[in-house]
């Protein structure tokens, strides 16, 4: 009795801390100090797990220390491996994990119940609530792992092949996915989805049925697949973030399958999180969640780029630079590429020194993950009332001098006005309505979604072709020796 109460308050103290935790990412500001908070929840919640489970003689100290010195060393090295461009692929990997964890606990209770008989009476209720919180635990936790894993092999281009022969860039074969969605596939995903339901229906009719069980695995794993598959092109970030909600409500699930209150907390807060992200990620794609999950998107990309333009240089891009009164820096994936946020800033400092009014124009989904360019200006000490978002920078940007596009591409591609292809119908920020365009990238081809770019040959626009952290020191250089 007095251990039950002292587990209870454990976890109760680890969701307050998850609670606050979440508060405080609200803002920029406090939000290191959220994710410490939620850290020290989770770190909480677990000893607190294991305290309970080794009191119950449920696993020993073997299991406890070899399974938290396993699990501590994977992910600590896969923390501080990843650079920062790999972290939506590391997110699309946690949330399988996330999924992964809450099927397999799904699945050793559903068969321990079956082996040991512990099945509830028939036509109860507790069969019915067992049996659904496993089902769908199962079925949701399937389909995130799988997809998630889906999701992962697209935004890193592929998976590779161990051991075979490394191409001259020290990569083994890769195998890559494409991004298909004939118009039936809706009609096979919509029958499967259907099916996994059918499959808990049934198992709660023939509870100790175990080829339900695992016909239920291989449909939800299937459906998994086939969710992510049509997805592609710049709506991968909708997908990303709603496999992160499922993640939490699976977890929330198997909260329930085992009577476990703080995941039942946390995942709930997950999926309640994600599913706020996704929306939001939706409306930055102006795409309901519907067309991003029942349509194919971002297939046709990768196209050839056969014209050409001159490339302009820092010295020419500084003069441009001299004398005006408003700057536009709209930063992209190629910024984190480079890691050119520290050059960016010494950039902005020397133009406003000049009396220059400067601005960051912040696309929602530009980079590879929600906020990515907030933390990456923000680690520059870029004040975080500079950073203006979408709507409100598009606003200023005819009355802007200069628009400096470091390593962005489709957030500022035309194209998406047109309403067709894979970028149709998203908004973007309105570069092309200042001035003056420089645009800093390696070289003219195609951003995530494969799609040309027309503004990159705008008589306006300046092209400054190279590394963007290389070329933004050689611009400060240049405006330094004006
Ligand atoms: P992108 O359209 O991906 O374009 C980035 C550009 O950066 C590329 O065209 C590339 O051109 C350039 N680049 C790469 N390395 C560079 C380097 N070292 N120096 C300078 N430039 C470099 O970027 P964006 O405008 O930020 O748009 C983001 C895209 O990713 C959207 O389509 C979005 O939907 C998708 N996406 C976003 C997320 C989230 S949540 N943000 C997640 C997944 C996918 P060069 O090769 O010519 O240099």
């Amino acid at each position: 009795m007095v251990d039950s109460v002292i587990w209870d308050i454990g976890y109760l103290v680890s969701a307050a801390l998850f609670i606050l935790g979440i508060k405080r990412l609200s803002s920029p500001k406090t939000a290191p100090q959220g994710n410490r908070l939620g850290a020290y929840g989770m770190s909480l919640a677990v000893a607190v797990t294991m305290a309970k489970l080794y009191n119950e003689g449920i696993i020993g100290l073997e299991l406890i220390i070899g399974g938290l010195a396993i699990g501590s060393i994977i992910g600590i090295l896969m923390a501080t491996r990843v650079e920062m461009t790999g972290m939506p692929e590391l997110v699309a990997l946690f949330n399988g994990f996330g999924g992964g964890a809450s099927a397999l606990v799904a699945l050793s209770e559903v068969l321990n119940r079956i082996e040991t008989n512990e099945i509830p009476l028939e036509g109860t209720v507790e069969l019915y609530a067992t049996w659904v919180a496993i089902g769908l635990s199962g079925l949701v936790g399937w389909l995130t792992l799988t997809g998630s894993l889906m999701a992962m092999g697209k935004l890193r281009g592929g998976f590779y092949i161990p051991f075979t022969k490394k191409d001259d860039r020290g990569r083994s074969k890769w195998v890559s996915f494409p991004t298909w969605g004939p118009p039936w596939l809706n009609v096979v995903k919509s029958i499967l989805l259907l099916a996994g339901f059918s499959l808990i229906w049934l198992s709660i009719n023939d509870p100790t049925n175990k080829d339900l069980v695992y016909a239920l695995v291989a449909t939800s794993s299937l459906l998994g697949v086939l969710f992510v598959i049509p997805i592609g092109g710049a709506d991968m970030p909708v997908v990303v973030s709603l496999l992160n909600s499922m993640s939490g409500i699976a977890a929330a699930f198997t909260g329930f399958v085992i009577g476990n209150n703080v995941l039942i907390i946390a995942g709930s807060m997950v999926g309640a999180a994600g599913l706020i992200l996704t929306f939001i990620m939706c409306k930055a794609m102006n795409r309901t969640l519907t067309a991003v999950l029942f349509k194919s998107f971002g297939g046709g990309g990768k196209e050839s780029v056969t014209r050409t333009k001159v490339g302009s240089d820092p010295e020419e891009v500084a003069m441009v630079c001299d004398g005006i009164t408003k700057c536009v820096i709209i930063p992209g994936y190629g910024m984190a590429v480079s890691q050119a946020q520290h050059a960016v800033k010494e950039f902005a400092d020397l133009l406003e020194s000049e009396g220059v009014e400067v601005q960051y124009g912040i696309h929602p989904v530009a980079g590879r993950m929600p906020g990515h360019m907030n933390v990456l200006l923000a680690e520059a000490n870029v004040p975080y009332e500079q950073l203006i978002e979408m709507d409100d920078i598009n606003s200023e940007l005819p009355e802007t001098d200069v628009a400096l596009v470091i390593g962005a591409n489709d957030t500022v591609n035309p194209v998406a006005r047109s309403g067709d292809g894979p970028l149709g119908g998203m908004p973007i920020i309105d570069a092309d309505k200042a001035r003056v365009v420089v645009i800093i990238k390696r070289s003219l081809s195609v951003g995530y979604a494969g799609v040309d770019n027309d503004l990159f040959y705008e008589n306006k626009t300046m092209m400054l072709f190279g590394d963007g952290k290389k070329m933004m020191n050689e611009l400060n250089a240049a405006i330094k020796e004006l």
